[in-house]
């Protein structure tokens, strides 16, 4: 089943919509729009019925609640009616948070090599918690902002791309609509995210004829006919809105 993700000239880019239980990657450079792409999706769902939840692992909830509640999404009435939620998975501000929640994952998961000194929240963890809130409020629309925080976890490149491969096919099988938000640098290198989400969309911010210009590429998206050429984005009182091609 396809499902709407109310952006303004997306579903229709997307034969209606995302396939329901799938994993998608949206990927952008700075202020490309990704958390107001991720919020838009859940507000969508929320109002609807289905509930959304987000999670941060850099920036505070508040911070995105209060930019998100500029747009006509009804942010706040959402999180009242508890349709919306936002959960923090980022570091905690005291020392040796993160020793005290490495207790409490299963032996199915190593834990010696999964944080740099304490800080990235190892994708074990932050799968434990939201697989916790999955199960207690029936979570159906999932955002996560972002993977590119939890993917420096070790030195080891292989054992990354490992961890983080894991780590999408446990959330496979959560059984929520999720996308993962990631922060792109060059967007010609491929990361194992790609490849194991269903989906990839790629937002852009760049420098076209002395003009700064927000497009919306539209990458892979398994099982559905669509193309992958540059579309415009404007910014709207409803959040993003995808327009024409670029010309
Ligand atoms: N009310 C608004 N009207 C138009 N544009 C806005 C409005 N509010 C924010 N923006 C634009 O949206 C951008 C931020 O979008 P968003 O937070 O979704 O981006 P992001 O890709 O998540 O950024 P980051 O990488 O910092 O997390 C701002 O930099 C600004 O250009
Ligand atoms: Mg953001």
């Amino acid at each position: 089943m396809r499902i709407p993700t109310g952006i303004e000239g997306f579903d229709e880019l997307v034969q209606g919509g995302l396939l329901e239980e799938r994993i998608y990657l949206v990927s952008g450079p700075p202020g490309s729009g990704k958390t107001t792409f991720g919020v838009q999706f859940l507000a969508h769902g929320a109002a609807l019925g289905e509930v959304g939840l987000y999670v941060t692992l850099l920036e505070s909830p508040q911070n995105i609640i209060d930019d998100m509640s500029n747009y006509a999404m009804n942010v706040p009435t959402l999180i009242k009616m508890k349709k919306l939620l936002f959960a923090d998975l980022g570091p905690r501000m005291e020392y040796g948070y993160m020793d005290e929640l490495h207790e409490v994952i299963t032996p199915d998961y190593e834990v010696g090599h999964t944080s740099v000194e304490g800080e990235a929240p190892s994708p074990a963890v932050v799968f434990k918690e939201i697989a916790g809130y999955v199960a207690e409020y029936n979570i159906k629309r999932l955002v996560i902002d972002s993977v590119s925080a939890i993917r420096f976890t070790t030195k080891d490149l292989s054992l990354e791309e490992k961890e983080m491969s894991r780590f999408i096919r446990n959330l496979k099988r959560l059984g929520c609509t999720t996308i993962l938000l990631s922060e792109m640098t060059d967007p010609n290198s491929y990361t194992t995210e790609q490849f194991a989400s269903h989906g990839v969309v790629f937002l852009h911010n760049f420098l076209y004829d002395k003009t700064m210009t927000r497009a919306l590429q539209v990458i892979k998206m398994r099982g559905t006919k669509h193309d992958c050429n540059m579309r415009g984005v404007h910014f709207t009182e409803k959040g993003i809105k995808v327009v024409d091609y670029l010309d």
